[in-house]
């Protein structure tokens, strides 16, 4: 079985310029890895590029929409001739659409906030995998984590229906995947943040955040940070026989 050091290697990360995906960058690209970020945010992606080029990281970025497969194949280019062979995925973005700090319920959503949601939550998570499999393929080595949520699991009321529907599906895709990829040295897993302090999850105010610190065992909000240290596990050569997982990072919310 191949393994490869952390140092050694290249990890695309989607949604990278703000909460979860940039803690992500910046924990991968300390470890020594190269960071090859996408984002849509045009500015504060760029700043993200600085802040790590300026300590002399080695990353490089993409800004682009991950919902439209031609921009990802464009970035998929650009990549491989900036860094070469990516041989680690992380996809990160999502969309958990809010009016007014509150989700809509099915009777009120359009079918165009719908479809975005698609788009860019679960299409958007295929798109990098299929256009970055064949190549770990044939190095015979890849790590893919995508990122579902733990309203995969159960009703949250803050969130709309496309969003949890989008991330119940993410852990369809991981668990078929990892059948389907195994046999190549490619894992694939998932983890399901409970609810991590980032820009998302700020957006709908203190006392919803109350009521879901109230329900954790933990008795606070996660940390972007603590949900790197996990997928850094899991994209390591200590997480060599997990593959096909769904990891819970939720302060105990939620014990299945
Ligand atoms: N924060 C939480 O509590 C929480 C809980 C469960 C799951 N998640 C999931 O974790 C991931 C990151 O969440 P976050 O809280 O850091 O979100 P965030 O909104 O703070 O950051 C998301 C980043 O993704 C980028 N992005 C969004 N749509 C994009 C697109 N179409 N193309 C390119 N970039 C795009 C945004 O510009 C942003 O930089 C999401 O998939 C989210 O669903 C978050």
């Amino acid at each position: 079985m191949q393994t490869r050091l952390l140092s050694d290697r290249k990890v695309l990360i989607t949604g990278a310029a703000n909460g979860i995906g940039a803690a992500l960058a910046e924990h991968f690209a300390q470890l020594g890895m190269t960071v090859a970020l996408v984002d849509y945010h045009a500015d504060r992606l760029a700043e993200k590029h600085r802040e790590l080029a300026d300590q002399g990281y080695k990353v490089s970025s993409y800004c682009t929409d991950i919902a439209d497969f031609s921009k990802c194949q464009a970035a998929y280019e650009y990549f491989y001739n900036e860094i070469g062979f990516i041989d680690t995925l992380v996809n990160n973005a999502g969309i958990s659409p809010k009016h007014e700090g509150s989700a809509h319920k099915i009777w009120q959503l359009s079918p165009e906030e719908w479809q975005r949601v698609v788009d860019v939550n679960l299409n958007g998570t295929f798109n990098f995998i299929r256009l970055l499999v064949p190549q770990m393929i044939e190095h015979k080595f890849g790590k893919i984590i995508n990122t579902s949520s733990v309203a995969a699991h159960a009703y949250l009321p803050v969130v709309a229906c496309h969003y949890s529907t989008t991330k119940a599906a993410i852990i369809g895709l991981t668990r078929h995947l990892a059948g389907e990829l195994g046999t190549y040295n490619i894992h694939v897993n998932a983890i399901a943040p409970g609810r991590i302090e980032t820009p998302m999850v700020l957006e709908v105010g203190d006392q919803v955040n109350q009521r879901v610190i109230d329900d954790t065992p933990l008795g606070r909000l996660g940390s972007p940070m603590e949900v790197a240290k996990v997928v850094e596990f899991l994209v390591s050569n200590d997480s060599s026989f997990v593959t096909g997982q769904v990891v819970d990072i939720a302060g105990g919310w939620l014990m299945r």
